[in-house]
């Protein structure tokens, strides 16, 4: 089992950074394999809206993208953090999740009918940590909610979200014990439902 953090900040001890380490703890405490991604490691293209993907599910973009395919399909859940750059993810992110359409399958008639490679693989878990530095939720904009809907366009259930407001200087968020306690507990929960998820197939299989 593994669980992925993504991070859409170039800060490596930036709040997105701290926020989504936080979050992963539970899973480190537990002896379960994380890794943390920061995106800016990684040379990531847009997508170029190409469709080539459509019959193969693999991307054509011969970029650093596809050294991180293989990681999110293995990973059993991600927990993706951002900040809020103009009322949105970071381009970063954004880059990062466009490159995802390629796991998206749709249906060849009827285009409002699609699944995703994560579902057909399995039920995958996900969290979404969005940091802004203004101190009320309309500073944020659409940075957490344009995360959670494109990961659950993906297949994920998200279990939690977290936003962190009034956070600007690189590591502020650590002063606050609120929204750092919010995020381990994003982890826990997202922990937990992995667990429910194995022990009740565990259950199954021993009744098969
Ligand atoms: C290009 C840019 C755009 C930003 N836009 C917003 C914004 O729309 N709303 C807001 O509250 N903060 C905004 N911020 C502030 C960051 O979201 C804030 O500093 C955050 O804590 C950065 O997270 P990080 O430490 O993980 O990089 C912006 C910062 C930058 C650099």
């Amino acid at each position: 089992m593994k669980v992925l953090g993504v991070i859409g900040s170039f800060r490596k001890k930036g709040n997105a950074s701290f926020l989504v380490q936080k979050a992963l703890k539970p899973f480190k405490e537990a002896d379960i394999e994380t890794e943390l991604i920061f995106l800016r490691d990684y040379d990531i293209k847009g997508c170029n809206g190409c469709e080539g993907c459509k019959e193969t599910y693999k991307c054509t973009v011969k970029d650093d993208m596809q050294k991180l395919y293989p990681l999110i399909l293995e990973a059993e859940a991600i927990i993706l953090g951002s900040p809020t750059y103009f009322y949105n993810m970071s381009a970063d992110m954004k880059a990062f999740i466009d490159r995802c359409y390629c796991f998206n399958v749709f249906d060849d008639e009827d285009r409002s009918v699609w699944t995703s490679l994560n579902e057909v693989l399995g039920v995958k878990y996900a969290g979404v940590i969005a940091v802004c530095e203004q101190d009320n939720e309309a500073g944020m904009g659409v940075t957490a909610e344009a995360m959670k809907r494109s990961l659950e366009s993906l297949g994920y259930r998200v279990i939690s979200t977290v936003k962190a407001l009034n956070a600007y200087k690189a590591g502020e968020v650590l002063n606050n014990k609120k929204v750092m306690d919010e995020a381990r507990r994003a982890g826990e929960r997202l922990l937990k439902s992995i667990q429910l998820k194995e022990r009740v197939k565990n259950q199954l299989s021993i009744k098969e």
